[in-house]
């Protein structure tokens, strides 16, 4: 016989997924309806609103893809590039990487443009990509999992605009945490993910497009490769007034986004910024005074630090012994950083002043258990004292 399921309660304090609202955990459990159903429809009309303000846009395509966040990844970049077309692909940490891999699965070529990871992407560098090739299509991420450096959009977005090209943001770890006007930044194509600054379960990636980039889409000389994620048909049933049956939307998930967004909405937008950039610098200044060295030197990404491994202490180590023991989970390093960084973030309701308090004196001491010279207190404390000044 198999066990009612029990899951341990964890403070999920990780590069995603993040701990859902009480909210959003009962709009899961709303009662269902029919995928057509009137009372449905609103529902997406209304997430579509409610999306438009989460990105800072008046698009009329917003709306969101069934699937992770790597859905909105493909999703961007089936619907703009056709075979053989180039595409300036920014690569500044694991998701470039994996940016490559999708645009040469989608037939197109990479023009890379590459920066360390840590390091952010020059507008210099997006210039001369797109001055020595035909690319119409710059893809950049925008809050860096890997690497927790918040990438500038604005000055690359001119430029992008002079070359008269398409400018793909991967919004997956900022939305809802970070400062993003898609419309005041010149984006033409956004997408993020559910699970992280917006604390509802993976499955979904919002998306919002440009009529620039649609123009684009609706003139294409071949079809969308993928049938799933052909935004026109997707489009279909989110949008217009007769609307198609296209696949069956997940409901409890699209339940669960407006909750999540009504909780930003009722927050506002501006006022979460701050907060996630106020509990970040705490977090920081706590790590710093444990004599910790916080990976990017720069434009920190105010919803995830990342934060380098001292010599001599064990990553796994400390990681399991902050979840067996606390309750807590937060992430190793990803890719070239495995096992040099651990990522901790603090994401749309996990941002709070308690939390970096409560992981603050965690870290303290399993890290002196593990035998890191550090006297007990002195991170908490710098971190009430930013709290004090702020
Ligand atoms: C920047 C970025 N892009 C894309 C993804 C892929 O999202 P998912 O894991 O939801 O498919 C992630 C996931 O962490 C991410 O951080």
């Amino acid at each position: 016989m198999y066990g009612e399921l029990s899951p341990p309660q964890r403070l999920l304090l990780g590069a995603g997924p993040s701990n859902l609202d009480p909210r959003v955990l009962r709009a899961l459990t709303a009662p269902m309806v029919g995928h057509l159903d009137p009372y449905f429809l609103d529902v997406l009309d209304e997430t579509s609103d409610l999306l438009r303000y989460a990105f800072k846009t008046k698009n009329r395509l917003t709306m969101a893809i069934s699937g992770t966040g790597s859905a909105g990844m493909e999703g961007a970049i089936c619907n703009v590039v056709e075979r053989g077309d180039e595409v300036v692909v920014c690569v500044s940490g694991f998701f470039g990487e994996r940016m490559l891999e999708i645009v040469d699965r989608c037939g197109g070529k990479c023009v890379e443009v590459r920066a360390d990871w840590g390091e952010i992407i020059t507008k210099e560098a997006v210039e001369e990509a797109l001055s020595n090739s035909s690319a119409k299509v710059v893809w950049i991420v925008h809050g860096g999992t890997s690497t927790g450096v918040l990438q500038p959009l604005r000055d690359i977005a001119r430029v992008v605009r002079e070359y008269d090209s398409l400018l793909l943001v991967d919004a997956v770890t900022s939305l809802g945490g970070c400062e993003l006007d898609v419309d005041g930044f010149g984006i033409d194509l956004c997408y993020s993910a559910s699970q992280k600054c917006l604390n509802c379960p993976p499955g979904l990636a919002p998306i919002t497009v440009s009529e620039r980039a649609m123009e684009r889409v609706r003139n294409r000389e071949t079809k969308v490769q993928s049938w799933y994620l052909d935004l026109s048909e997707i489009e279909r049933y989110w949008l217009e007034s007769n609307r198609v049956y296209h696949h069956t939307a997940p409901l409890l998930l699209i339940y669960a986004l407006r909750e999540a967004l009504r909780l930003l909405r009722e927050e506002g937008l501006e006022e979460r910024w701050k907060r996630h950039e106020r509990n970040s610098l705490a977090l920081i200044r706590g790590l710093e005074a444990m004599g910790l060295e916080v990976y990017p030197k720069a434009y920190r990404c105010p919803a995830l630090t990342a934060v380098s491994i001292p010599d001599g202490v064990d990553d796994q180590s400390v990681r399991r012994r902050l979840r067996e023991e606390y309750g807590i989970t937060i992430s190793g390093g990803l890719g070239a950083l495995k096992g040099k960084v651990w990522r901790i973030g603090l994401m749309g309701i996990n941002s709070t002043e308690r939390n970096v308090i409560v992981f603050l004196e965690a870290l303290e001491r399993v890290l002196k258990r593990e035998g890191y010279p550090l006297k007990l207190g002195e991170g908490v404390s710098a971190a009430i004292e930013a709290f004090a000044r702020n």
